[in-house]
């Protein structure tokens, strides 16, 4: 739909110049070319509205929220790679046999590198805890206080819960990194470790 606009001709304004009496002129409108991604309804209505800058801000603002969203998933998917990468350090290894090691004995093994010492104890007849060597402190080696029934760090007197590794007593402020164990076929073995 478009409007018609008429221009006054000679007729109606007598003594103008032109002598002719002619037909009123009508000039269309130029109809205005849509813009790219612009419906074609918009050439006959070039109307804009608040609703429309609503609906960009609503757009906006559901961008915004979705950007957010995937930056907040990000995070996490980045949090728990980091969280099992921490406890799956380590690859499953059979340790020794569960009748070699007496309870309330321990027995020394390397974890989870070659170069890493560790130690396990035998609590019970079922129950088997083992714990890196590395005093928390300042990495001196910790061993099986049979007397005090605790881990010992004789470089400064540091000492840590026999089951659970933790700290008791002394400067060191973490407890000892854990080997986590299972008991497969009577064997002991290694399944990861957790600094
Ligand atoms: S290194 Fe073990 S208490 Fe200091």
């Amino acid at each position: 739909m478009s409007a018609k606009r008429t221009v006054p001709s000679e007729a109606d304004h007598p003594g103008t110049g032109s002598s002719q009496a002619a037909e009123p002129l009508t000039v269309e409108p130029q109809a205005a070319e849509p813009q790219a991604g612009e419906p074609l309804w918009k050439r006959d209505f070039p109307y804009e509205s608040l609703a429309e800058d609503e609906v960009t801000r609503r757009e906006f603002a559901r961008f915004l929220v979705a950007g957010a969203g995937v930056m907040a998933a990000g995070n996490v998917g980045l949090a728990a790679w980091t969280q099992l990468r921490r406890i799956n350090t380590g690859e499953p290894r059979a340790l020794v046999p569960l009748d070699e090691v007496a309870v309330g004995e321990t027995y020394l093994f390397a974890y989870p590198e070659d170069a890493d010492p560790a130690i396990l104890l035998r609590l019970s007849d079922t129950e088997v805890v083992a714990f890196s060597q590395k005093c928390t402190h300042l990495g001196c080696v910790v061993y099986f206080d049979a007397d005090e029934s605790r881990w010992h760090c004789p470089c400064h007197e540091g000492n840590f819960d026999a089951a659970t590794g933790a700290v008791i007593s002394g400067p060191p402020s973490r407890a000892l990194g854990r080997i986590d164990l299972e008991v497969r076929d009577q064997v002991i073995w290694a399944l990861g470790y957790q600094p």
